[in-house]
């Protein structure tokens, strides 16, 4: 069985094969035809991941349980581990789960049977947004062999740059990070860079949202932010011709990029949602197969095994 909690989990053959299998899904070439159940369990608030799962979810002929937290037995005491052993009880047949403590899968290992993808886990990894990334940056260049991509903002607090930061420079790219000294990770072993710096050298700039629900640190002052950290008018046009501009949203406007650059032809922004149903329906796709061992029933669609 296999889960997708890390990207580390993910070989680069398997990434290769989810791109493959992403562009099936873009031309409505990937199905699983078999009844199959997914879970969606957001114990943290979103828009794309848990939209963007449904949608892969309904593509794929899937059947998709809805889960909130505020209305279900969670509000009894229930734990995670029980919550999840529930649906797999009930016919589940993988659950996507987001959940702001770190490693909150670690519980679940052992008991659970069913494959687990991680909807993000606290400070920890967000490696479906990390795929949607890759896949985004793919379809641009078709490389990332020594592709500059710079990882800008709230670093510390960013599940988005711990999941790209590592699985970028294992595919070969150069990873900066820019950004206030007090956002910064030391435990990244990659270089800071000032924004001014950044801009001018990346052939991918990647922008984070602040994390302000995992800190303390409140943004009084929103244009001087924007002015020292952020992504200005007057330093988009000092990019490279072809450097693309990302950002995993929601955005703050006018605080990690000025809001006119949000949709500017270099943006990404609304691409990278876009790719992710795609990308997600891939995952899922990854997932209820089993992985990469059993490669025979996946040309056009899955049959489960279960
Ligand atoms: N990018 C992202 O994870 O967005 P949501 O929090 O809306 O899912």
């Amino acid at each position: 069985m296999k889960h997708i909690l890390r990207m580390s989990d993910l070989t680069n053959e398997d990434l290769y094969r989810l791109f493959d299998q992403a562009d099936k899904a873009k031309d409505n070439n990937l199905h699983v035809n078999q009844q199959a159940f997914v879970a969606n369990l957001f114990f943290e608030p979103s828009t794309r991941t848990k939209t963007s799962f449904e949608v892969a979810e309904k593509k794929l002929g899937l059947e998709t349980l809805d889960f909130t937290s505020e209305s279900s037995s969670v509000q009894k005491g229930e734990s995670l581990y029980d919550t999840v052993r529930t649906f797999e009880a009930l016919g589940a047949n993988a659950v996507v789960i987001r959940h702001e403590k770190e490693n909150y899968y670690n519980e679940l290992l052992e008991g659970v049977s069913i494959p687990i993808i991680n909807g993000g886990d606290g400070k920890g990894e967000h490696p479906t947004q990390s795929l949607l990334d890759l896949y985004t940056i793919y379809k641009e260049y078709g490389y990332f062999e020594g592709l500059t991509v710079v990882i800008a903002g709230d670093i510390k607090h960013s599940r988005v740059a711990r999941s790209n930061a590592y699985i970028l420079d294992r595919l070969g790219a150069n990873v900066s990070f820019t950004g206030p000294e007090s956002w910064q990770d030391k435990s990244l072993a990659f270089p800071y860079l000032p924004m001014d710096e950044a801009v001018e050298q990346c052939d991918v700039l990647m922008m984070l949202r602040i994390q302000e629900e995992r800190h303390q640190d409140r943004i009084n002052n929103k244009q001087g932010y924007l002015e020292q950290f952020g992504l200005t008018l007057e330093r988009e046009k000092r990019m490279k011709p072809r450097s693309i501009i990302l950002h995993p949203a929601p955005v703050n406007r006018g605080v990690e990029i000025a809001s006119e650059l949000v949709e500017c032809s270099r943006s990404r922004i609304f691409q990278q949602m876009t790719n992710g149903v795609y990308v997600r329906m891939a995952a899922l796709e990854h997932v209820l197969r089993g992985g990469t061992e059993d490669e025979k029933t996946t040309e056009t669609s899955t049959h489960l095994s279960r």
